[in-house]
């Protein structure tokens, strides 16, 4: 153990001499020794580039005096990454890490994947922007092959550049299209944090003192293990129908959700209660909005969209994340009848279907498909959801194990009984995980849920170690 530990100070030592670092911006990046001995990341064949960019300590100062303070990291001593190779993660150091979360659900077929890096640096040679007043072969073609993957006569897309727009835009579609006004959203819901979305999502922590969301009327929200109704999906439902009588004019907009919600800790909504609010809302009047940012792509294994686990067809569907595997893109796709009221005005948006973003989404596709990822996804995620409700019945901290595919979520609780939060042993968990060289997330409105929603080209071998990097903390508690 020292002698590596010694050999890493050597390498970085090197390493820093070569970018001509001070001795202090050595010291300032050396890796975090672990404590003892912890499991071995798999084997993979890439060496990261020698780091030659400002030492941690000064980026970290410069992001404190120069951007939002609004923004948090993750890690007591914030980790800073400058490299990815599939799902993997580099700090500047060198060392690795297995990415359990990547980027927040947005790496979906692998860091840098060879693929879409190839369509981006060949369109960015040729033509990196237009706008849609010219026309362009990569968003036509992409407009077809993302549409090409949607079941039923959701025919039609609109390209955007995040999650938040395409949410804002499918709630203004479901207004115009119905000509009605209030929206029904769920509790514990995520959204983005555009004004507009900021209003439909169910968290206090994500809410500033601020006007927002006119006309949204939140439901019960359908959680198996913490809602007051239990596991009854038609019991939340009948709220839902109260919530139409009595809150709105018996006429609704539409109904937006996440199929799994994941910012709110990976929960899966209660059987058979999208089936029956879907009936409901389209009852009213209204459309129904199946928020796909996370679990679209082949993530959750079974389908290659969420909403195909719960039985149902949305009238309008937004992604974003995944869809881009970190580039800057999202859409929204819908009905031609949907697309037709939206057509009344002009619509326009700048970077909306931009040629680079085009290009990689393309290549997204083809990896997601070449590649076996939704396969991979279903098999590799039952296998460490497996190995978790195995380590379920050695911890009692652990509540509850849920989620499908690679949209896993652990639910950690000091007592089983009561399911009182464990929010600072979780993040205690986490900590002790990136040492031992895992990076996994959290949610969940008590900060006690982790996320493990890694790149999808996760191996059996990943989890395996992330299995035993999760023992060994989860013991040390
Ligand atoms: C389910 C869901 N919808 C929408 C968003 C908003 O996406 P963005 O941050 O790209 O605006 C997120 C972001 O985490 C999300 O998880």
């Amino acid at each position: 153990m020292l002698r590596r530990q010694l050999l890493r100070a050597v390498r970085t030592t090197e390493l820093a001499e070569t970018a001509g670092c001070s001795r202090r911006c050595v010291a300032a990046s050396l890796p975090e020794p672990t404590a003892e001995a912890g499991p071995n990341l798999p084997p993979f064949d890439h060496t990261p580039a020698p780091y030659t960019g400002p030492s941690k300590a000064e980026v970290y100062g410069l992001r404190r005096q120069f951007l939002s303070p609004a923004m948090f990291h993750h890690f007591k001593d914030p980790l800073m990454v400058v490299e990815g190779n599939m799902q993997y993660l580099y700090d500047e150091t060198g060392r690795r890490y297995l990415d359990a979360f990547a980027g927040i659900v947005t790496v979906s077929v692998g860091h840098c994947h060879p693929r879409v890096t190839a369509a981006v640096m060949q369109q960015s040679k040729l033509l990196q922007h237009t706008t849609t007043i010219y026309l362009h072969p990569e968003v036509a073609q992409y407009g077809k092959e993302l549409t090409d993957r949607m079941p039923g006569n959701l025919k039609v897309a609109y390209f955007v550049n995040s999650g938040s727009e395409a949410n804002d835009m499918a709630i203004m579609m479901a207004r115009l299209h119905t000509g009605n006004y209030d929206i029904l959203a769920l509790r514990n819901a995520y959204h983005g944090l555009s004004e507009s979305t900021m209003g439909l999502l169910g968290h206090h922590t994500w809410k500033p003192n601020v006007p927002q969301g006119f006309g949204v009327r939140h439901l019960m929200n359908p959680d198996p293990y913490r809602g007051m109704l239990g596991s009854d999906g038609k019991a939340y439902a009948a709220d839902a129908k109260a919530v139409i009588e009595s809150a709105t004019p018996g006429q609704v907009a539409g109904f937006v959700a996440e199929t799994i919600q994941g910012v709110g800790g990976t929960v899966e909504l209660a059987e058979g209660y999208l089936p029956a609010v879907y009936q409901m809302v389209r009852d009213a009047g209204g459309v129904c909005i199946a928020d796909e940012v996370q679990t679209g792509f082949g993530r959750t294994g079974s389908d290659y969209w969420g909403f195909q686990n719960a039985g149902v067809q949305p009238d309008i569907v937004t992604m974003a994340k995944g869809i881009g595997n970190g580039l800057p893109l999202a859409a929204v796709v819908t009905t031609p009848e949907i697309a037709a009221t939206l057509a009344r005005r002009l619509h326009f948006n700048t970077f909306g279907g931009n040629p680079v973003c085009a290009a990689g989404g393309r290549a997204v596709l083809q990896a997601v498909d070449e590649d076996g990822i939704q396969a991979n996804a279903a098999k590799v995620g039952a296998h460490l959801k497996e190995a978790l409700l195995e380590l379920q019945q050695r911890h009692d901290i652990i509540g509850d194990v849920r989620g499908r595919g690679l949209m896993l979520g652990v639910e950690m609780v000091r007592d089983r009984a009561t399911k009182e939060p464990a929010g600072p042993e979780t993040a205690q968990v986490m900590e002790r995980l990136r040492h031992l060289g895992v990076l996994i997330g959290k949610g969940g409105l008590y900060g006690n849920v982790f996320r493990i929603k890694p790149p999808m080209c996760l191996t059996i071998a990943d989890a395996d170690f992330l299995i035993q990097a999760m023992d060994l903390a989860l013991s040390e508690l």
